[in-house]
């Protein structure tokens, strides 16, 4: 089962994901970083911002999860700009050796196969951030998402097409495709790290870490990799059965262990 870290807000987790990031490229100066987009992992871009300052993050690489289809990637909300203006720059990346799926409609058809050789040919990813939607999805696989998918175009549900109308000027603008790295993607990182905050997400988040394993909710997929770590708030924990449990394990885990 996934390992569920409860803490005290969107900031403690911030830091405790950026410490084990910053160990990761201590370890490995050319890590690959799998990169979300959404509210969920700014804290952790936010506390790396001072953890990785004087270091040298030059050989740093990374995969983002997922992009629209068909919107510029100048467009302010295209994934390729939120990665640019919330992780690349803030965090001194090489702009060359970070990536994000191709959304653009002429070379569509090959776009998700030539991600995964990309991915496959950094040698895979070391540590993979997630958020959650709503309605379970990680990456932008929506419910009925195979757990064996691979990186493909996916047509957004109405929810999430609603929940993320904040960032356009209207629902009309947000496009109704994407391009997003499979379950089956997802599951070959190495270390996967979803993070979830606020009411909201805790229905979510019991279905991903005790809800039984259904393709009808995504985030159950996690349940199926060795290494597969939680980060959430009291409120986002709120619907886990084994909340105690998991509180008196992470009070109890060995020093050396890390998350
Ligand atoms: C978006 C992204 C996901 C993200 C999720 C939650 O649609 N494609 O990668 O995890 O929705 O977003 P937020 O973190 O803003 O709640």
């Amino acid at each position: 089962m996934a390992e569920v870290v409860i803490v005290e807000n969107a900031a403690a987790a911030g830091e405790l994901v950026a410490a084990e990031i910053v160990e990761l490229i201590d370890r490995r100066a050319d890590a690959v970083l799998g990169l979300a987009t959404g509210s969920t992992p700014l804290p952790v871009y936010q506390a790396l911002r001072t953890r990785l300052a004087g270091r040298d993050v030059s050989q740093v690489r990374g995969f983002a999860l997922d992009e629209y289809v068909g919107l510029d990637p100048a467009h302010a909300e295209s994934y390729r700009s939120v990665i640019t203006r919330d992780v690349v720059e803030p965090l001194g990346l090489d702009p060359r050796r970070i990536h994000v799926p191709n959304g653009a409609a002429e070379t569509i058809q090959h776009a998700g196969d030539d991600y995964e050789t990309a991915i496959e040919v950094a040698g895979g990813v070391d540590l993979q951030i997630l958020g959650i939607g709503t309605d379970g999805h990680i990456g932008f696989n929506e419910p009925g998402s195979s757990f064996a998918s691979r990186t493909r175009v996916k047509t957004l549900t109405e929810q999430t097409r609603e929940d993320n109308a904040r960032f356009f000027d209207s629902i009309d603008d947000v496009p109704r495709h994407c391009i997003t790295q499979g379950l089956g993607t997802i599951l070959r990182a190495r270390h996967l790290v979803l993070l979830a905050f606020g009411e909201g997400k805790a229905q979510a988040v019991a279905d991903a870490v005790e809800g039984p394993l259904a393709a009808i909710l995504p985030g159950s997929a996690i349940q199926l990799h060795p290494h597969a770590t939680v980060v959430v708030d009291e409120a986002a924990a709120s619907r886990l059965k084994l909340a105690d449990y998991y509180r008196y394990t992470f009070a109890n885990k060995p020093a050396w262990q890390g998350i």
